[in-house]
């Protein structure tokens, strides 16, 4: 027994992600620190309405906050982070996934009434959503502020990208609006089941708690993708 603690020890992260729970524990953790994300994202995105509400200089604020993000050492490091989490989710759960269609046993496993792999079908089938929206989304907005092809603005004296005039132009586009409500949809149903595997998986398990963690998962998967849906929506409209 001793001999294999010391065989194992050094290469404790691999064995840790070698292992099922391992994984797990690593989708949750990765996925609870995305929901987290999402939260300060719409919050900023918010500010693209400020015009709809009667902000005198339009876009000003949304420019602003865009520039103060861009710029900011601590929040340009958790950018990366960020990157690298949304990588590690996607490659985690292909991961999972495999292995638990390896070892279900016999044909499909909604077939054989096997509930964790079919919601592991489901979670990929919604997580590939979202991934096909990030892949419009990303270079819509992200990669024109990161690698040029936005217009310019100065407040101040300050020269900053003209974010704000970049998505009033993305959503005059039907297909856009379409596509961000219809892929907020699956975004919700993806963090709903999320939500509450993630709490399961780290075993924040309790009588007490769990109706509470349950409806704040609801509430918050219902919420986040709402707003997000109704930025496209309000700014086509106006
Ligand atoms: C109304 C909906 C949304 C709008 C208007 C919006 C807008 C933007 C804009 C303007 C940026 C670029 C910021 C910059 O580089 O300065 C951005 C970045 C990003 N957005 Fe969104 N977004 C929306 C929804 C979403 C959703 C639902 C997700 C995820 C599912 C998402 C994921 C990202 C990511 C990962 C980045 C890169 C952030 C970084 O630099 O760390 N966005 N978004």
């Amino acid at each position: 027994m001793a001999t294999t603690t010391t065989e194992t020890k050094p290469n404790w992260f691999l064995a840790f992600v070698a292992s099922s729970i391992g994984r797990k524990i690593l989708m949750a953790l990765t996925g609870l620190f995305l929901i987290l994300f999402l939260t300060v994202h719409l919050a900023g995105n918010l500010y693209l309405l400020a015009p709809i509400l009667g902000e005198v200089e339009q876009g000003r604020l949304f420019n602003e906050y865009a520039y103060f993000m861009g710029h900011n050492k601590l929040i340009q490091i958790v950018s990366i982070g960020n990157f690298a989490f949304i990588l590690l989710h996607i490659i985690v759960s292909i991961w999972l996934t495999r292995s638990n269609i390896a070892a279900r046993p016999v044909g499909y496993a909604y077939n054989s009434g096997n509930r964790s792999s079919w919601q592991s079908r489901t979670m990929m089938i919604l997580g590939t959503i979202v991934l096909i929206f990030l892949a419009v989304h990303l270079p819509h907005f992200w990669a024109k502020s990161k690698f040029g092809g936005l217009e310019e603005i100065t407040y101040n004296g300050v020269q900053m990208h003209n974010l704000y005039i970049a998505t009033v132009e993305a959503f005059k586009q039907e297909w856009a609006v379409i596509l961000y409500v219809v892929s907020m949809v699956g975004l919700a149903f993806h963090l709903y089941h999320g939500f509450q595997s993630a709490f399961q998986t780290l075993g924040l398990n309790h009588k007490k708690y769990t109706p509470f963690i349950k409806t704040l998962g609801f509430a918050y998967s219902i919420i986040v993708p709402f707003g997000f849906a109704l930025i496209p929506i309000l700014m086509y409209l106006n």
